[in-house]
C-alpha cells in the first residue's frame, strides 16, 4: 500500500516538473510571469507553452530595428546577425535565442561567424 502511494506521489510531480522546471536565461531572472512570452496569442489549441513568436519577444525589444542598432558594429567584424541579406527581419528570434536550453546561431549551419549568443 505504501508503495503504491509513492508510485502515485511520483507520478505526479513527474507530471507537474517540466511546466515548473523550466529555467529562463540568467538576463530574464526577473520576468516572474512565464505569460510574459507564453502569450494567450501563442496559444495553440489552448496550450500557451509553445515556442513563443517575435511579437512577444518585441514587447520588451521594441523592434528588430532596435536591436539591430544593438548589434551592428560586432567585434571581429561578423556581419549583424539582426539584418542579414539573405532574411533581413523575416526570421524568428527563436531561430537562434533558446531560453531553456543553449542558444544555436542559425547561420553557422552554413558559415563559421565567431558570435557571443547567450
Ligand atoms: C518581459 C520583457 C521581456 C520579454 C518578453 C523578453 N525579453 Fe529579452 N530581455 C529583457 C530584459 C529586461 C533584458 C535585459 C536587458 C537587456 O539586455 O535588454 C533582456 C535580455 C535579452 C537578451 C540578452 C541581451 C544581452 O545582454 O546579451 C536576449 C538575447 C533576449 N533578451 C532575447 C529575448 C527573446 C528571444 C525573447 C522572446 C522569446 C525575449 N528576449 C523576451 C526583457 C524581455
Ligand atoms: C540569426 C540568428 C539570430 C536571430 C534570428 C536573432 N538574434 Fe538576437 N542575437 C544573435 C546573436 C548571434 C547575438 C550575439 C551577437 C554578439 O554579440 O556576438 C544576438 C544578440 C541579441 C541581443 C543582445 C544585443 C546586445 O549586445 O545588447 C538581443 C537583445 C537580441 N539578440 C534579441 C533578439 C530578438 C528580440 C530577436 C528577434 C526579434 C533576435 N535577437 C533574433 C542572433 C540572432
Ligand atoms: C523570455 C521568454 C520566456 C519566458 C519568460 C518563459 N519561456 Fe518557456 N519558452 C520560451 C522559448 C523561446 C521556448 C522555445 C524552446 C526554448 O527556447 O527553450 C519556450 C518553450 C517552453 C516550453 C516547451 C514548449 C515545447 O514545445 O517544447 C515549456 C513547457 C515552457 N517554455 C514553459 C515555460 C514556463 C513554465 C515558464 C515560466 C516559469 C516559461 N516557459 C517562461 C520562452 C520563454
Ligand atoms: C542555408 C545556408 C546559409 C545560412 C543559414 C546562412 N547563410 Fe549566409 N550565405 C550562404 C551562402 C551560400 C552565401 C554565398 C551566396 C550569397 O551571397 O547568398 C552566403 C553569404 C553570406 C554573406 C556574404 C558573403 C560573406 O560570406 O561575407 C553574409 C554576410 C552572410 N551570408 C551572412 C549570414 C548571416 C548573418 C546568416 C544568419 C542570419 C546567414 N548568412 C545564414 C549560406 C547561408
Amino acid at each position: 500500500m505504501k508503495s503504491l502511494n509513492l508510485l502515485v506521489l511520483a507520478a505526479a510531480l513527474f507530471i507537474a516538473l517540466p511546466a515548473s522546471a523550466q529555467q529562463v536565461k540568467p538576463y530574464h531572472q526577473n520576468i516572474k510571469d512565464c505569460a510574459a512570452c507564453h502569450t494567450k496569442e501563442n496559444a495553440v489549441a489552448g496550450n500557451q507553452f509553445v515556442t513563443p513568436d517575435n511579437k512577444a519577444c518585441l514587447t520588451c525589444h521594441q523592434s528588430y530595428a532596435a536591436v539591430a542598432e544593438k548589434t551592428k558594429n560586432l567585434k571581429n567584424g561578423e556581419p549583424n546577425p539582426h539584418a542579414s541579406h539573405h532574411y533581413g527581419e523575416g526570421i524568428a528570434c527563436t531561430a537562434c535565442h533558446s531560453e531553456h536550453k543553449t542558444s544555436q546561431v542559425y547561420c553557422n549551419n552554413c558559415h563559421e561567424f565567431k558570435y557571443q549568443i547567450k
